[in-house]
């Protein structure tokens, strides 16, 4: 069996995560969550109060931020902070698509993505891992499901971890981050041509796993 990169993209809030944790979880790979990267770049900027649209000072504060993970990816550390909780604020959310599309941003964390991958035996989430950070993935999926059926699990998941928040603004959240990251000039969210098509607006989490095991032990064993 092979050590090798599984790539998952897809829309905002349509469970990459979940199906990647899970599916890192039953292959015993690492999971590694790039959108926390970003997440966690755009908590460094706001907490730091740096102005993002400067060039020179993007440039200067992405030297001074470490991320890693711990607890196979499921906790994030900004240089050296666990910073979990703070990545699913509103602040941070309505902040993060405007960070991402960053050219300095993206080179640094496409560089520390694939030095992150660079041994196999990885499954990584994100927009642009299959076209990008590892256009020769042994497997790539491309995950979808209609904006409300995604709102309504995001909405469920913030209130569920006690964050007050609207339906609405949920939705209009993750409709625009769809447009913004589907639509910038640097690595826009697309479908790799390769790519395995998931649409799991109607799928449980139990079968849409079960679709991708057996793609990934199929490629594994190829
Ligand atoms: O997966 P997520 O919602 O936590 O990602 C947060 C934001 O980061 C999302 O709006 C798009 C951006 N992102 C990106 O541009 N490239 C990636 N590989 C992962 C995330």
């Amino acid at each position: 069996m092979k050590n090798i990169i599984i790539a998952i993209d897809g829309h905002s809030s349509c469970g990459k995560s979940t199906l990647a944790r899970s599916l890192a979880e039953a292959l015993n790979f690492t999971y590694i969550s790039t959108g926390k990267m970003y997440r966690a770049v755009t908590l460094f900027f706001l907490e730091n109060n740096i102005d993002y649209k400067q060039p020179v000072l993007v440039k200067a504060a992405l030297d001074k931020i470490k991320i890693h993970f711990e607890d196979q990816g499921s906790t994030t550390f900004l240089n050296g902070k666990n910073v979990e909780a703070q990545l699913v604020e509103s602040m941070v959310a309505n902040n993060v698509s405007p960070v991402a599309a960053l050219t300095p941003v993206r080179e640094e964390m496409v560089r520390q993505q694939q030095e992150m991958g660079l041994a196999g035996g990885v499954v990584m989430d994100g927009r642009d891992i299959g076209t990008v950070v590892f256009p020769e993935a042994a497997l790539k999926i491309f995950l979808t499901a209609e904006p409300d059926i995604r709102a309504r699990r995001r909405y469920d998941e913030l209130i569920g971890k006690g964050i007050e928040t609207e339906f609405e603004a949920v939705k209009k959240n993750l409709t625009d981050r769809d447009l913004m990251d589907s639509t910038r000039e640097n690595s826009p969210l697309k479908k790799a041509e390769d790519a395995v098509l998931i649409d799991n607006t109607n799928l449980s989490r139990k079968e849409q796993m079960a679709m991708v095991k057996v793609l990934a032990l199929e490629r594994m064993s190829a």
